[in-house]
C-alpha cells in the first residue's frame, strides 16, 4: 500500500548523517537526539511535555499507568480500532467497556459512550479513550463536554493523527494525555518501532517518564514496577530528521484526498451516506476539524468486487478493520 522508499530518496543523506551522529556519541537509549526530538514534537504539538517510548501501543499503556488506571477500573473505547487500543487497557489492569462508532466518521460516538456510563459498569469508569481513527479527531467538543460533567481522564489514541486538528488544537494537545505510534506506516514513522505520550500535565509527564524506566526516579530505586519501553537514539535522530518534513507530507495526502474527492464525484459515483446504496461514500473531514488523512477510507456495497478491479490495475488497498476479536472480545459481540 505504501511506497517507504519515495519519502526515503530526497532525505536520505539526512537521515544518514543523523544516525552518523548517534554513532559518534555512543549514546544509544534516551539521550540528547531523544530528548532534542521531545522538544521539538512538543513545541510542534502545542503541548507541554513529549515523552517517547518505544511504540504506540506501550505509549498508550504508558499513558493509561500514568494517569492511575488500574485493576478495578474501566476504559470506555471504540470495537473499530487496531487491536492495540483495546489490548492496552486489558494490560494496565483495567477493563475494557465497548461503545459504538459515529457511521459517518468511524470515530467512537459520545452519545454511545454516555449510554455506557449510564448502564450497569458506568460507575467504574474513570477514563474514555477515543480513537482518532484514520486520523480525523474524534469529536473533542462532546468528549470534553462529557470528561468536565462526569470528572473523567480523557485518553487519546492519537497514533494514526499526528497533524489533525480540532478547532484549532492539534491532536496530541487535546483531553489529559494522548499516544503516538511512529510504526513505519504510520504519517510521521520511525525506521522500526517507536511512540510518545503527549500531555500537558506535568504530573502525569513525570510519571510517564518514570514508568518507562522500571519506575526509577533514582538509580536503582523503583518506586513503582513500571517497564522498560524507552525511545533509542536512533529512532529519535530519525524522527528529528521527519518532523521538519511532516507538515510538507500531510500536504501533499490533503492534496491526494481532494484529488480523489474530485474523481470520484466527476465519476458520478459518490453518494451522501453515511451507508452506501450503489456507489461510494465518501470520507468527510469534519468542519472545523483538520484530518490528517493517514488513511482515505470509502464505503462501497461492491468491497470485494471494488479490491479485485484494483489490485488487477495493482492499485493497493486494505481493509481496516475486518474484525476485533480476541481476549474476551467476541465477534458480533458490537456489530
Ligand atoms: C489506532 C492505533 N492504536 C495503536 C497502535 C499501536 O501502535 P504500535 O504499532 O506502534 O504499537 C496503532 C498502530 O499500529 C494504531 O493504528
Amino acid at each position: 500500500m505504501l511506497d517507504l522508499k519515495r519519502q526515503y530518496r530526497p532525505i536520505h543523506q539526512e537521515l544518514l548523517d543523523a544516525v552518523a551522529a548517534v554513532l559518534e556519541t555512543q549514546q544509544f537509549i534516551l539521550g540528547e537526539p531523544v530528548a532534542a526530538f521531545e522538544r521539538a514534537a512538543a513545541e510542534q504539538l502545542g503541548v507541554a511535555h513529549a515523552v517517547g517510548c518505544s511504540s504506540g501501543t506501550d505509549a498508550l499503556w504508558l499513558a493509561l499507568a500514568a494517569a492511575g488506571i488500574g485493576p478495578g477500573d474501566a476504559v470506555v473505547t471504540t470495537p473499530f480500532s487496531f487491536f492495540a487500543s483495546v489490548s492496552a487497557i486489558l494490560r494496565a489492569g483495567a477493563t475494557a467497556l465497548l461503545a459504538d462508532i459515529d457511521p459517518a466518521t468511524f470515530n467512537l460516538d459520545p452519545s454511545a459512550v454516555e449510554t455506557v456510563l449510564n448502564g450497569p459498569r458506568g460507575a467504574a469508569v474513570p477514563a474514555i479513550l477515543p480513537v482518532h481513527l484514520y486520523g480525523q479527531c474524534a469529536d473533542w467538543t462532546s468528549f470534553s463536554r462529557l470528561g468536565k460533567e462526569r470528572g473523567l481522564k480523557l485518553i487519546q489514541d492519537a497514533a494514526q493523527a499526528w497533524g489533525a486538528e480540532w478547532q484549532g488544537m492539534k491532536a496530541g494537545a487535546l483531553g489529559d494525555a494522548a499516544a503516538f505510534s511512529f510504526y513505519p506506516t504510520k504519517n510521521l514513522s520511525a525506521a522500526g518501532d517507536a511512540g510518545m505520550v503527549t500531555t500537558n500535565s506535568d504530573e502525569l509527564a513525570e510519571r510517564a517518564r518514570m514508568l518507562r524506566q522500571h519506575g526509577m526516579r533514582r538509580r536503582y530505586y523503583h518506586d513503582e514496577i513500571g517497564w522498560n519501553t524507552r525511545l533509542d537514539g536512533f529512532q529519535g535522530a530519525i524522527l528529528g530528521v521527519k518532523l521538519k518534513y511532516i507538515a510538507g507530507w500531510n500536504a501533499a495526502r490533503r492534496a491526494v484526498a481532494a484529488r480523489y474527492d474530485a474523481l470520484f464525484a466527476a465519476a458520478e459515483l459518490a453518494e451522501p451516506g453515511p451507508y452506501p446504496a450503489h456507489g461510494v461514500v465518501l470520507p468527510r473531514e469534519v468542519p472545523g476539524s483538520r484530518h490528517a488523512w493517514h488513511q482515505y477510507v470509502i464505503r462501497t456495497p461492491r468491497r470485494d468486487q471494488l479490491r479485485e478491479f484494483l489490485a488487477a490495475r495493482k492499485i493497493g488497498s486494505e481493509i481496516y478493520y475486518p474484525v476485533l476479536e480476541g481476549s474476551g472480545l467476541r465477534r458480533g459481540q458490537l456489530p
